[in-house]
């Protein structure tokens, strides 16, 4: 698909900036999952999680050190080589990586796991929800979970420019279907890059909710937050890894966090 190759070669653009940023926090012991994801996961002793879009690995490393083994899987080749390179750097010994389109991995890789972990930018980089959710119940073992923290779409849809001031003007359509095309990439983790043609998806909750109840999924919760994982401009950081606007105190939600487990097959 045209739109993915584009992605996959504007991701690559940053995959040695992040490398270098992932390589200085981890070393350095500052890099966490935010607090909501920390207190939300549990406890994953024993666990064989698979993360999926995992960049150059940051969190799937963090993961490797709180679960029995970790797999990451991302679309970028580079990327997948600097998460193998970090994994090495840090002496970390269960995490492997994968390279792979989260919209085919289902028909190449045929493992199960205890836990499926999405987080922080993940969902809308991919054109077809209902394939990512149809993949995650196939990843999973009976008794296993999905667990995704991204952006909430109803943030998603307000102009970014005019946030920092309070101005909540809808600039990408909550019910849109056409991808937003972007001639830059990244900025949090390192520079943003320029000159490249980047396609994101607006999916609503209710795009995300099916998604997983249609590939035979039952929901735990759904949770709304009023903080951001990343600074879109003007926010401060608030505690545990995460960003607010001063005036967004209980106005509207700027993450979400879902998680679901196989439904049980019927009796009888
Ligand atoms: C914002 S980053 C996610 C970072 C993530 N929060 C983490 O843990 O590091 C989005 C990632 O999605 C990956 N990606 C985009 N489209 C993809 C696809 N179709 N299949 C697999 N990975 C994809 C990109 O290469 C990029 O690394």
């Amino acid at each position: 698909m045209q739109e993915i190759e584009s992605n996959k070669h504007a991701w690559s653009q940053l995959s040695a900036d992040h490398y270098q940023t992932f390589k200085r926090s981890l070393q350095q012991g500052t890099h966490q999952l935010n607090r909501y994801i920390r207190q939300e996961l549990g406890d994953l002793s024993g666990k064989h999680v698979i993360h999926l879009q995992c960049n150059t690995g940051a969190d799937t490393l963090t993961l490797a050190g709180m679960c029995a083994e970790a797999t990451g899987v991302d679309l970028v080749p580079d990327n997948i080589k600097y998460a193998r390179q970090l994994s090495q750097d840090l002496q970390i010994s269960n995490a492997r990586f994968i390279e792979a389109d989260i919209m085919q991995l289902a028909e190449l890789h045929h493992e199960t796991y205890d836990v499926v972990f999405v987080s922080e930018g993940a969902i809308g980089w991919l054109p077809d929800l209902k394939c990512w959710g149809w993949t995650i119940g196939q990843l999973l073992k009976d008794d296993g979970f999905v667990y995704v923290f991204d952006s909430h779409p109803f943030f998603l849809a307000f102009d970014e420019q005019k946030l920092p001031a309070g101005q909540l003007e809808i600039k990408y359509p909550y019910f849109g279907r056409e991808p937003d095309v972007d001639d830059s990439i990244g900025g949090y983790a390192s520079e943003p890059k320029h000159g490249v043609k980047a396609y994101f998806w607006m999916y609503t909750v209710a795009d995300v909710i099916n998604a997983l109840l249609e590939a035979g999924l039952a929901l735990d919760y759904f949770h709304e937050f009023e903080e951001s994982y990343f600074d879109a401009g003007g926010m401060q950081p608030v505690a545990g890894q995460l960003h607010n606007y001063d005036y967004n105190q209980g106005l509207f939600p700027m993450s979400f966090s879902v998680r679901a487990h196989p439904a049980l097959p019927a009796h009888g």
